[in-house]
C-alpha cells in the first residue's frame, strides 16, 4: 500500500515538472524546421523592405482589451492576465497587432517611412482548449504596413509577404480567403440587416451566438456550430452592403490580386475574430488543412482609438507551429547544407589537456571540428569520426602534444602525415578543398 503511495506521489511529481497544458518545447531535431521558417520570414521580410520591430511579451491588459474589443473570445476568454507586484494588470501577449499600434504611437515612428512597413516574430498566448493547430503558446510571424492613406496596393502587399513566406517552405496548393466587412459607415446598417434575420431565427442559434447576436453579430457568420452554419447561407451579407468607398477599395484589392495571378476565393462570410478590423479581411489555407496558416486584414481606427494621430494600417500573421504542422504532414525535407568538419582525436593526459586550446585555434582559423573530448579510448573516437562522416581526422596524442604537432589522417584514403602545430590550419584547407 505504502509502495503505491510513493509510486503515486513520484508520478504526480514528475507530471508537476512537464510543460503547462498547450505549451511546448522545441527539440534539437525541430531547430531545422523552425531555423527555416525563420530564415524564409526575414528574406520576404527584407526583399519587400518591412523592418524588423520587437515588442514586449507583456504588455498591459487593457491594451488588447481596447484593441481586439471586449466581446471577442480572445479578450473575454484566452488572455493570461495577471497582477505584478506593482499592481499593474499585465497580460501575456495575445497577438502582434496591437503591441504595433502601441509601439508606433510611443515612439513616433510615423517619421521613419511612409508607408512604414514592420515585420515581427515570437511566441504569443492564448487561454484555448489545445487541440490539432491550436495552442497556448504558439509562434507567429507577422507583417504590417501603416500610412497615411489606406491605398489598396498595401492590402494586396501584405496578403503578398504572408502569401509568398509559406509558399517559400515549398507548401503547394495555398488559397486565399477574401473579404471585406465594410467601414464605420456602412457597417452599421449591414450589423442591423444581420441582426434583424438572426433575430427571427434565434432559437435556431447555438447558446454562443445567442449571446454575440447584440454583442457581436458578425461573428455569427463563422460560427463552425452546424444549425449556425445551416442559418448564415441566406444571411445578408456585407458585399451587397458596402459604401461606394468600400465597394472600389475592395475591387481594387481583388484587381492586384488578380494581377498577382495569386489563387483566391471570396468568402462572403470570413469576418475574423478580432475587433479591429475594417474593409478587407483575409486568411490562408494550405489544401487538406482545416486550420488558417494565416489571418490579417485592414485596421484603420486601431491607432487613433489608442490614442494616436488617424493612421491606416493592413497587416496579417502566419500561425508558425500550423507551417510545421503542414510541412511535416506533407513529407517537406529541408536538405542541411553540410559544411565539412574535422574530428579531433586526442590520446593521453598531456593531449587531452591542449585539445580546448587547439579548437580555439581551428575556430579562429574557421574550421569546424567536432570531438568527442569525455571518450578517452583511440577506437571509440575513431568510430565517432567514421559515424560523423568526417573526411579528416586529427590525432593529436602524447607524442604531438609534446613535439607541438599533429598528425592528420584522411579517413577515405587511409593516409596521414604528422605537421607542425603552426602549419596546421593551412594543410587542412588545403586537403579539405
Ligand atoms: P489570428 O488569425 O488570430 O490573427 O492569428 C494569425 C495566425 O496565428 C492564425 O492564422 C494561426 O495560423 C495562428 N494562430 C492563432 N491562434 C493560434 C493558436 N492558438 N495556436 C496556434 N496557432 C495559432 C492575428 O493574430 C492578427 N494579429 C493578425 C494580423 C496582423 N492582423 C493584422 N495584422
Amino acid at each position: 500500500m505504502r509502495k503505491k503511495t510513493n509510486k503515486t506521489s513520484k508520478k504526480n511529481k514528475a507530471l508537476a515538472l512537464q510543460t503547462p497544458k498547450g505549451m511546448h518545447d522545441i527539440l534539437p531535431q525541430d531547430q531545422v524546421f523552425w531555423n527555416r521558417i525563420k530564415r524564409q520570414v526575414k528574406e520576404i521580410a527584407e526583399y519587400y523592405s518591412f523592418l524588423r520591430i520587437d515588442t514586449p511579451i507583456l504588455e498591459r491588459a487593457e491594451l488588447f482589451e481596447r484593441s481586439l474589443g471586449e466581446t471577442t473570445d480572445v479578450v473575454e476568454k484566452q488572455m493570461f492576465v495577471f497582477k505584478s507586484k506593482g499592481k499593474d494588470r499585465l497580460v501575456l501577449r495575445p497577438e502582434g497587432t496591437a503591441s504595433i499600434a502601441r509601439a508606433y504611437i510611443q515612439h513616433g515612428l510615423s517619421h521613419i517611412a511612409q508607408p512604414l512597413k514592420l515585420y515581427y516574430e515570437g511566441p504569443m498566448f492564448r487561454y484555448e482548449q489545445p487541440q490539432a493547430g491550436r495552442f497556448r503558446q504558439f509562434h507567429q510571424a507577422g507583417f504590417e504596413m501603416i500610412s497615411h492613406d489606406d491605398d489598396p496596393i498595401y492590402d494586396a502587399q501584405v496578403i503578398l509577404a504572408c502569401y509568398r513566406a509559406i509558399e517559400g517552405l515549398k507548401i503547394k496548393k495555398l488559397t486565399i480567403q477574401i473579404n471585406t466587412i465594410g467601414c464605420k459607415n456602412c457597417r452599421p446598417a449591414y450589423r442591423q440587416k444581420l441582426q434583424n434575420y438572426y433575430k427571427s431565427r434565434e432559437r435556431h442559434l447555438c447558446r454562443d451566438c445567442r449571446r454575440r447576436l447584440t454583442t457581436n453579430p458578425l461573428r455569427l457568420l463563422d460560427c463552425q456550430n452546424k444549425d449556425c452554419q445551416d442559418l448564415k447561407k441566406d444571411a445578408p451579407i456585407m458585399l451587397d452592403n458596402l459604401c461606394g468607398f468600400c465597394n472600389s477599395h475592395f475591387k481594387a484589392v481583388l484587381e492586384y490580386i488578380e494581377e498577382l495571378k495569386l489563387p483566391y476565393n471570396l468568402n462572403n462570410h470570413l469576418v475574423r475574430g478580432l475587433d479591429y478590423y475594417n474593409r478587407t479581411v483575409f486568411e490562408i489555407f494550405a489544401e487538406g488543412f482545416y486550420s488558417a496558416l494565416a489571418g490579417g486584414g485592414r485596421y484603420d481606427y486601431l491607432i487613433e482609438l489608442l490614442g494616436g494621430r488617424h493612421s491606416s494600417a493592413v497587416g496579417g500573421a502566419i500561425g508558425l507551429e500550423r507551417l510545421i504542422e503542414v510541412i511535416k504532414a506533407s513529407n517537406i525535407i529541408f536538405p542541411m547544407k553540410t559544411k565539412n568538419k574535422v574530428f579531433l582525436i586526442h590520446i593521453g593526459n598531456l593531449a587531452k589537456k591542449k585539445s580546448l586550446t587547439l579548437i580555439e585555434e581551428l575556430r579562429n582559423n574557421n574550421i569546424d571540428i567536432l570531438e568527442s573530448l569525455g571518450k578517452d579510448s583511440l577506437k571509440a573516437q575513431l568510430r565517432s569520426a567514421d559515424k560523423f562522416k568526417c573526411p579528416l581526422a586529427l590525432i593529436f596524442g602524447q607524442k604531438e602534444a609534446f613535439e607541438e604537432s599533429i598528425i592528420i589522417r584522411d579517413l577515405h584514403y587511409g593516409t596521414q602525415e604528422t605537421v607542425p602545430l603552426k602549419k596546421m590550419a593551412d594543410v587542412i584547407k588545403r586537403k579539405l578543398k
